[in-house]
């Protein structure tokens, strides 16, 4: 990393101090300015994040005017054609993609830890059958934080990696546990001969009532395919709201599991991680194509609180690299699985009409990733309220790798933003009888 530097005027007082410009491998250069304060008694102001990076990280890289994204250098196109998940979230969790022999070891571990303990598993029973999965998701993932306490100690390296192999593994048991509750039936145990996402489908999709062979039989190569894709493409995206969340929540020093939850909790808002739901859910208000010129004039209505879900990103502005890919396979998946579902036909209609519109070419707002992955979950047959689950399995993936980067950094400071403040000067207690 070289260094340059930058100078800070205050052209009120004339002080003048100099600050170093951080240069990483790609990317924006960076005014480090930790010590403006201390040199200037100045804070930064920058709402939302725009221009401020909160570390360093070696993970993955994003260039949003290019439309690239590379995990540990790999373009996320090559990583989408020609790996699996699993491989994915080893290059994530430990920066170099894995030899045979250590993809084999990677996926008995997980397999391993895919099991929960049977007392969380009684956990499920104390939600009502309509709570929304991500509530459970949130409350079942938070409370892993009680079984594994006492005999962690965050400062061994392998403590650590156990942790966040536990995490990665029983994600997709909790997420199909929580469907499995919805509907009634009895959680679905893990099984150990089947790869990460078939084991999923089968504890999601299960009956009681099968037998092995059956369940084996409706575990469509297809499907398994798709969900591999669709985990790729959401396994890490940089500093977004729910890893900076983890990030934020783990320079406390709390508990990893309880740190996971915090971006559970991040990721579910409709601005994030729940725009698939979202969605589906404007689709469905759409309601046909003849209303699709109405809803897009609500869309650009500043007093319109409705805006095209699916739509615009914090940092791509030109086009999402992984809807390019998504897009392909969503048709792939819907040729696969014939439907007459009028909702596949208004999305499309939809995503013609936007991107021929003025206000949406001007302000470069695209189809993101969470337009089609909505569609191709409802085409697997995903339940609507499942969609973000599902993007909670593929991010744990990066969540973990964050989190790893992080604890193995030498020194880590608490985060802790400062403000602008503009409440009250400060002003005198009145007792309430002299109050007016
Ligand atoms: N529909 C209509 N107008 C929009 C949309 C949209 N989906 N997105 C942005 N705009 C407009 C804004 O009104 C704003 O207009 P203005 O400049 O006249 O004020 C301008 O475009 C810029 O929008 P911001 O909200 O400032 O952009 P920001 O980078 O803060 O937000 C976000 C990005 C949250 C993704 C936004 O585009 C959005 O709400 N999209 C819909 C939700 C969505 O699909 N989220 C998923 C993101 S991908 C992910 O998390 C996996």
């Amino acid at each position: 990393m070289s260094q340059d530097t930058v100078s800070i005027k205050n052209n009120n007082t004339g002080e003048q101090a100099e600050f170093s410009l951080l240069k990483g491998t790609l990317g924006t250069p960076t005014i480090d300015i930790g010590t403006l304060n201390k040199n200037l008694g100045l804070f930064t102001y920058d709402p939302g994040f725009v221009s401020t990076a909160s570390c360093k990280s070696n993970i993955t890289y994003i260039d949003g005017e290019k439309g690239i994204l590379l995990y540990r250098g790999y373009p996320i196109e090559q990583l989408a054609k020609q790996s699996s998940f699993l491989e994915v979230a080893y290059l994530l969790m430990n920066g170099e993609l894995p030899t045979e022999n250590k993809l084999f070891n990677f996926s008995n571990e997980i397999n391993h830890h895919t099991i929960l303990h049977e007392s969380l598993s009684g956990f499920f029973s104390g939600f009502h059958y309509d709570a929304h999965p991500m509530a459970m998701m949130v409350g079942v993932v938070g409370s892993l934080s009680a079984f594994y306490h006492g005999q962690l100690n965050m400062e061994d390296p392998e403590h650590r990696r156990i942790s966040a192999l536990r995490m990665l593994a029983k994600m997709p048991t909790i997420a199909a546990a929580c469907y499995q509750h919805s509907i009634g039936y009895p959680i679905v145990y893990p099984r150990r001969d089947l790869e990460y996402c078939e084991n999923f489908l089968n504890m999601m999709f299960s009956l009681p009532s099968q037998t092995n062979a059956q369940r084996d039989k409706q575990i469509d190569p297809i499907t398994v395919k798709a969900l591999n894709l669709l985990f790729i493409l959401h396994a890490d995206h940089e500093q977004n709201a729910s890893t900076s969340t983890v990030r934020l929540a783990s320079s406390t020093g709390a508990n990893p599991y309880a740190c996971i939850a915090a971006g559970i909790s991040a990721l579910w808002g409709p601005s994030h991680g729940g725009a698939n739901e979202a969605v589906l859910k404007m689709l469905m208000e759409i309601g046909t194509i003849e209303n699709i010129p109405k809803y897009l004039k609500k869309a650009k209505d500043k007093n319109d609180p409705f805006r095209l879900m699916g739509f615009g990103h914090r940092v791509y502005k030109n086009f999402d690299p992984r809807a390019t890919i998504i897009r392909e396979t969503c048709h792939e998946v819907l040729a696969h699985f014939p439907t007459d579902d009028p909702l596949f036909e208004l999305a499309l209609a939809l995503e013609e009409y936007a991107l021929k519109d003025e206000y949406f070419i001007e302000k470069k707002l695209y189809p993101n990733v969470d337009f089609y992955s909505g569609i191709i979950y409802r085409a697997l047959k995903i339940p609507e309220n499942m969609f973000t689950v599902m993007f909670v399995i593929a991010r744990t993936a990066g969540w973990v790798s964050h989190w790893l980067e992080m604890m193995a950094e030498p020194t880590h400071r608490i985060s802790r933003p400062r403000q602008l403040y503009t409440g009250y000067d400060k002003r005198d207690y009145t007792p309430t009888n002299l109050r007016k």
